[in-house]
C-alpha cells in the first residue's frame, strides 16, 4: 500500500469512526475540519485580506484589528499629530526607510507612511521591531505616538522610531481605502 492510500485510507476510518460514535451532529463537526484540510488555498485566501470597518473611529483615536494573527493599529490623527510627524527633520530619524510595503523603498518621509495625502490615517503593524511586543499608543512615549515598554522604545506620531533598541520603524502593511469608510489590508 503507498503511502497516498495509507493516507486516505485513515481518513475513511475516522470519518466512520466519527459517524458511528457519536451521531449526526458530532459527524458534521468532524467533516469540517477535513474539508478544510482538503481546501488549504481557500483558507489562506479568507486569511489574506480583510476589510475593516473605521466608519466609528473618531479623530485622535485608533482602533487595533488582528490580521494574520497580529495586531494591526489604525490611527486617525489630529492636525497636531500630521504637523509634528511632517516638521521632523528626516536626518533625526535612525530608519531612514519609509517601511510601506504600499510605496517600498522610499524616505521616511511622514507623506510616505501615511495612507491618504491629508495625512489623517496611519495604518501600522503594531509590533515593536526590537523583539516583536505590542507597543502602546494614543500618544505614549517621549514623540507622543508609541511606546514599547518592554525595553523602551519610543516611536512618534508617523511610528518611526526616534529613541530606543528597535531598529526599524514600524511596519505599513499593504492597505487601500476600498470607499470612504472600509480600509482592507492585504
Ligand atoms: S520589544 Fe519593544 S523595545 Fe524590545
Amino acid at each position: 500500500m503507498s503511502h497516498a492510500e495509507d493516507h486516505e485510507g485513515t481518513r475513511r476510518d475516522f470519518l466512520y469512526y466519527a459517524t458511528a460514535g457519536a451521531g449526526a451532529v458530532t459527524a458534521g463537526a468532524a467533516i469540517w475540519p477535513l474539508v478544510n484540510q482538503m481546501n488549504p488555498s481557500a483558507d489562506v485566501q479568507a486569511l489574506s485580506s480583510i476589510r475593516v470597518d473605521v466608519s466609528g473611529v473618531e479623530v485622535g483615536t485608533q482602533i487595533s484589528v488582528k490580521f494574520l494573527g497580529k495586531p494591526v493599529f489604525i490611527r486617525r490623527r489630529t492636525q497636531e499629530e500630521i504637523d509634528e510627524a511632517r516638521a521632523v527633520n528626516l536626518d533625526d530619524l535612525i530608519d531612514k526607510d519609509d517601511r510601506n510595503a504600499n510605496k517600498p523603498g522610499l524616505d521616511a518621509s511622514d507623506e510616505n507612511r501615511a495612507m491618504d495625502e491629508a495625512g489623517e490615517w496611519l495604518v501600522m503593524m503594531g509590533v515593536c521591531t526590537h523583539l516583536g511586543c505590542v507597543p502602546l499608543g494614543d500618544g505614549a512615549g517621549e514623540f507622543h505616538g508609541w511606546f514599547c515598554p518592554c525595553h523602551g522604545s519610543h516611536y512618534d506620531t508617523s511610528g518611526r522610531i526616534r529613541k530606543g533598541p528597535a531598529p526599524e520603524n514600524l511596519p505599513v502593511p499593504i492597505a487601500e481605502f476600498v470607499d470612504a469608510t472600509t480600509i482592507k489590508l492585504g
